[in-house]
């Protein structure tokens, strides 16, 4: 089939700008292939508690449902941030879509260009040639136990919780890539103190006879944060729990050199949801200066996901192209920089009319 029916969410903040610059790739992609995409937008975030008092209503959530795909931009609010006492959170509607539609396995690329590494704090013969991927478990752990705060204020508590049925599918697709790429899977734990940790570590060891080309290490999650800006490269694939993911992924951005740069597929047995990894960027909203890359290339690995391999090349070509002529956005160039509305046509321009050999 070429009709695909996809749910775009495009959030707060800068999510919005950089969700337009997908669709406008999107629409070149459909033009060149004759695919046709239908974009149905709905409410998720800060926006649909201002419009609904729910950050996830169930509208969005069939909408969702119903999709083949769901392209999301950027969620979060400072005037939630900043009030402890919320009881209404942005951030509740991205983990409940995520847990209802059973999006487990969090997947986020991180690859350098040649012409970026100079804009990374990081030395060049550290990062460059990194290529990392990290499995974060989405939907479980210390995110989604029970939560309680004492109504005084005295004490509160957020419980990490681990079942091996959540463990052992991602671990599974971790093993997977690794047996495509360099055959190497590090899990990041903190098993030296905690339990779930523990459980993770046992569950590996079962689970890697049935991979025996793949090397499986272990890395404690403290030094995974110093390790990956000290060697980087020693890593392949990462496979590790809800929270640790959220953290080094952010981490590993420094790398790439932004964080505008990074896509990510949160992929479930029945549903799909891509996202860049930044954050709602309220600073830069309405400005035109953020970087659509990152949502642009989640567009790509929904492509991918879709089976359309060859519009996903298409797209991630013209974004390096792009890239290697310094088309970027000012978080890449503070010399001469273009805006979010110009990155983005200068990448469908290139998928339009640029020679069909340039992608052969
Ligand atoms: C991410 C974000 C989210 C997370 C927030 C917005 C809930 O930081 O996707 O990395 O912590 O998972
Ligand atoms: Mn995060």
């Amino acid at each position: 089939t070429n009709y695909f029916k996809i749910a775009v969410l495009p959030g707060d903040g800068i999510g919005p700008e950089v969700i337009a610059e997908s669709i406008k790739t999107l629409n070149a992609i459909a033009e060149i292939f004759q695919y046709k995409f239908q974009f149905t937008y709905g409410l998720m975030g800060a926006e649909a508690i201002f419009q609904t008092g729910n950050p996830l209503p169930d509208e969005t959530l069939d909408l969702c449902r119903d999709s083949d795909a769901v392209l999301f931009g950027a969620i979060g609010d400072p005037s939630f941030d900043n009030n402890p006492d919320a009881k209404v959170r942005p951030e509740q509607g991205l983990l409940k879509l995520r847990k209802e539609l059973g999006l487990y396995a969090n997947i986020r690329p991180l690859t350098t260009y040649a012409s970026l590494i100079d804009k990374s704090p990081l030395k060049r013969e550290i990062i460059e040639g990194t290529d990392i991927q990290i499995f974060r478990e989405l939907v479980s752990g210390i995110y989604f136990g029970e939560k309680y705060t004492e109504p005084e204020g005295a004490y509160a508590y957020d419980v990490c919780r681990y079942s091996s049925e959540d463990i052992i599918p991602i671990v599974h697709m971790a093993f997977q890539e690794a047996g495509k790429r360099r055959k190497k899977l590090t899990l990041i734990d903190k098993a030296n103190v905690l339990e779930t940790s523990r459980l993770w570590r046992k569950i590996c060891q079962e689970i890697a006879p049935e991979y025996p080309e793949v090397k499986l290490d272990y890395m404690f999650v403290d030094n995974a944060a110093m390790q990956l800006v000290l060697n980087p490269k020693q890593f392949d694939v990462i496979v590790t729990e809800n929270m640790f993911g959220d953290i080094i992924s952010d981490e590993a951005s420094v790398i790439g050199g932004s964080i505008g740069l990074l896509p990510s597929a949160s992929i479930g047995d029945k549903n799909a949801l891509f996202e860049p990894i930044h954050g709602s960027y309220p600073q830069a909203k309405g400005k035109g200066i953020a970087n659509p890359v990152a949502s642009i290339l989640s567009a790509a690995m929904m492509l991918d996901y879709l089976k359309l391999g060859e519009a996903a090349d298409r797209v991630r070509k013209s974004v390096e192209y792009a890239i290697e002529n310094k088309y970027v956005t000012e978080d890449l160039n503070t010399k001469q920089s273009y805006s979010t509305n110009e990155v983005g046509s200068f990448i469908a321009d290139h998928i339009k009319y640029s020679e069909k050999s340039y992608y052969n």
